[in-house]
């Protein structure tokens, strides 16, 4: 009997675990029969953009949590896939930071030449995972939206790849119940052009805040006021934008701040981050962690350590994303495959777990952050046939793109970078981030 595997998701995560058993496939492995469960109607997760907010058109809460004119935030030359280069897709070297719309374009490149779309069962939710301990085995409870139907199904593994950016932290504060304007969390921010000529509150010192908040400055709102909790991004913002400490209360039009001052604003933005939320898992197979790169519970941060026949993919807070989830499949095919032996002593994976957490709390900086999950994906690529690639580089420009954003927060995305898979330089993007306002993949691509 083969085994079944299910993959919860089909976003990043869940596409580079399809991708690591075709692979497999194409090398004449006897790989598992393999089932995605993808409750949006198409594949690229995160990435997927709708119009839609609050429910989708079945009633299930909307995943996206990505707006128009999105460009990435990091460059791609730290996320690129070793098996698949933007120069392969493109047939040419891009620049460094593309819109939403290019990068959904090769995200879907690799899954397409690897023929795995027909894995996928799309507009299907989970809604409950069971193990069965007489059997050693999973019943996955699966709604097919559009059949309206649930049915039950058996499979040796399971593997979360439903991602963790798209449930809302949202915090009240006093007076939000009488504040005359919208006030609403990033999650349901969709087009900056909403808040041009409005004066802006956004709480938050994190990349939704700092990217949100620069959109709706290039769409022209006309003053941004970001209060922190803790510390401010400290960047050298323009004229028309302010951090300020802690919101303390807002009345019908005003927003009052721990420092004593106060500000008139017209909308509030929460991007205040998302929790790992798991409504289809039960109390001993859920995941519970904060944000962090050394997650809870999870050997070698993708088997969990309660049920080591139980996978999670990408629960990481993220550096690094594309090429670390891949890192991660590939390591979970070969545990799932036998070709890599999962120690049985639980006291093996938990001790596993503490010195990751211990390592990750020894580090002083964003630096030691960076090369902290350099050297996780360096550590599971060593252990499979995952293409081994110039990780440190990827490290490097990382650097060099945070001093870039120290130089000029505004002007950060007209850098350009070498590639660690083909070691072509980036062309440097023909109009500066701040002036391009149409950003379809026609225009990025016209270098
Ligand atoms: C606003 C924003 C911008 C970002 N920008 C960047 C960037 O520029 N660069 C970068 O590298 N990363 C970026 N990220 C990080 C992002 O987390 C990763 O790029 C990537 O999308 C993570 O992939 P994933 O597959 O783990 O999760 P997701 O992309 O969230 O995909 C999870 C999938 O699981 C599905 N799913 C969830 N629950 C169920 C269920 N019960 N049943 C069936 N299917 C389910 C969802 O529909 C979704 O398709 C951004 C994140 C956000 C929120
Ligand atoms: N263009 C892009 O590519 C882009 C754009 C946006 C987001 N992203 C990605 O999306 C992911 C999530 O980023 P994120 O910024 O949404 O989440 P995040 O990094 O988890 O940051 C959450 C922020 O919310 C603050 N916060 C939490 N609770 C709060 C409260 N009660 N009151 C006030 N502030 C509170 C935190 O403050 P403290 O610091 O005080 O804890 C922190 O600054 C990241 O991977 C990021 O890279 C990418």
């Amino acid at each position: 009997m083969k085994k079944k595997v299910a993959v919860i998701g089909a976003g990043p995560s869940g596409l580079a675990q399809l991708r690591a058993f075709q692979s497999a496939k194409a090398k004449g492995e006897d790989i598992p029969e393999v089932v995605c469960f993808e409750k949006q109607s198409d594949w690229g997760g995160l990435w997927n953009y709708t119009w839609r907010t609050g429910l989708d058109e079945h009633g299930e809460p909307v995943h996206c949590s990505m707006y128009r004119y999105l460009w990435t935030n990091g460059p791609k030359e730290g996320l690129e896939f070793a098996d698949y280069s933007f120069e392969e897709h493109f047939g040419k070297q891009i620049a460094s930071y593309p819109p939403r719309a290019v990068m959904v374009d090769y995200i879907e490149g690799r899954v397409k030449k690897a023929g795995v779309r027909d894995w996928i069962r799309f507009c299907t939710t989970i809604r409950m995972v069971k193990y069965n301990e007489a059997k050693g085995n999973f019943t996955i409870t699966a709604h097919d939206l559009k059949a309206d139907r649930m049915y039950d199904e058996e499979f040796d593994n399971v593997i979360v790849a439903s991602g963790h950016f798209s449930v809302p932290n949202v915090p009240e504060y006093p007076g939000f119940d009488k504040f005359n304007g919208r006030v609403l969390h990033a999650h349901d921010f969709r087009d900056a052009r909403e808040f041009s000529g409005k004066d802006l509150l956004i709480l938050g010192s994190s990349y939704s805040a700092e990217d949100i908040g620069s959109q709706c400055w290039k769409y022209g709102a006309k003053s941004i006021t970001v209060a922190y909790r803790n510390a401010p991004m400290g960047f050298n913002w323009p004229d028309n934008w302010k951090e300020v400490p802690k919101l303390e209360r807002v009345d019908e039009d005003t927003a009052y701040f721990s420092d004593g001052t106060s500000k008139k604003v017209h909308a509030i933005i929460l991007c205040t981050g998302y929790k790992h939320h798991f409504p289809f898992l039960p109390d001993d197979l859920r995941l519970k962690t904060a944000n962090r790169l050394a997650t809870n519970d999870l050997y070698k941060g993708v088997v969990y350590v309660h049920n080591p026949k139980l996978f999670y993919l990408g629960m990481q807070d993220q550096w690094f994303t594309f090429n670390m989830f891949d890192a991660q499949a590939w390591w979970v095919r070969d545990a799932i495959m036998g070709k890599i032996k999962i120690p049985t002593d639980k006291a093996v994976l938990l001790k596993d777990v503490a010195d990751r957490v211990h390592h990750e709390d020894e580090g002083k900086d964003a630096h030691d952050a960076i090369h902290y999950q350099g050297d996780y994906v360096k550590e599971l690529i060593a252990e499979t046939d995952y293409p081994s690639f110039d990780v440190d580089g990827a490290c490097e420009a990382f650097f060099a793109w945070k001093d870039h954003k120290k130089d000029d927060i505004m002007a950060f995305r007209n850098n350009a970078y070498k590639s660690v898979i083909t070691g072509t330089m980036a062309p440097v993007h023909h109009t500066p981030w701040k002036d391009a306002l149409e950003d379809s993949m026609e225009s990025y691509l016209k270098n």
